[in-house]
């Protein structure tokens, strides 16, 4: 692998654990001012301290993140939908690679529609985003998405979502967690990172799928709503990285939660 695209991967997987908690606050992409991403900067800034990278567009990117924060971010390139259009799979890409660069980002990412009417034109948008990112060192994450059909969430779908990702060179791939997960990960030869998915009754339901995701191969999550719709966000993070970096417990993560809170 090139040297530019390892150390940048580096920037997010953490070496020290191979795993990584992305906070995912690129929702408004498509779905406008979502539910505590009104004010994106209020939402954002007091978490950065906790999270390894950031997933967000530009827009958010330049208007409610300091330039000095050292967090690595992860660039949404891809876009051109709305809730309240036709079609959500309807993607292209919005931002250039130099935008890219000018940002100084370690990862760009974009959505694949596997099985709609735009699964061509998404996973070309895949396959020539790794043609234009690759020179940079610039590493390309795979978005498994399913649009408004949550119910397509299921193994067999997930593993062709995420081996085509591979197959047309994303470095590493976002998907969901599901039953058999870890037939996911296996049959995906890059790394594998799960979403959070809408908000789940409880704390301990998001952090059971989270250390069932990790123990079943992911090697992290990138996770949003679960994180900050809850009504304390640090200690959920807190409890998250728990998981993720320091092999707790469901059980135990949500006592770091309780203990923050
Ligand atoms: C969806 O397409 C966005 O990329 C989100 O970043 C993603 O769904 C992760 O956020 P959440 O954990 O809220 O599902």
């Amino acid at each position: 692998m090139d040297w530019g695209i390892k150390n940048r991967l580096s920037n997010i997987i953490k070496p020290e654990t191979g795993r990584t908690v992305m906070l995912a606050v690129d929702h408004g992409y498509f779905l406008g001012p979502t539910t505590k991403l009104e004010n994106a900067r209020k939402t954002i800034e007091p978490l950065l301290p906790y999270a390894d990278a950031l997933m967000l567009t530009r827009g958010i990117l330049r208007t409610s993140v300091d330039p000095e924060a050292s967090i690595p971010i992860v660039l949404r390139v891809s876009g051109g939908a709305s809730i309240t259009g036709k079609d959500l799979a309807n993607e292209g890409i919005t931002t250039s690679i130099e935008e890219a660069v000018r940002l100084n980002v370690s990862a760009v990412a974009l959505s694949i529609f596997v099985g709609t009417d735009y699964e061509h034109q998404t996973l070309l948008n895949l396959a020539c985003l790794v043609n234009e990112a690759q020179p940079y060192g610039i590493p390309v994450l795979a978005v498994t998405a399913v649009g408004k059909e949550l119910g397509k969430r299921d193994v067999r779908f997930l593993s062709l979502s995420c081996r085509i990702a591979a197959e047309l060179g994303a470095s590493f791939v976002k998907t969901y967690y599901c039953d058999e997960f870890e037939k996911v990960v296996e049959s995906c030869p890059v790394p594998v990172v799960i979403a959070g998915g809408p908000k789940s009754g409880t704390e301990l339901d998001a952090l059971k799928m989270a250390y069932d995701a990790i123990r079943k191969g992911a090697v992290g999550v990138d996770m949003g709503r679960n994180i900050w719709q809850s009504p304390c966000p640090i200690p959920m993070i807190k409890a998250v990285k728990a998981v993720v970096h320091e092999k707790a417990s469901p059980e135990e993560a949500h006592e770091v939660f309780k203990k923050n809170k």
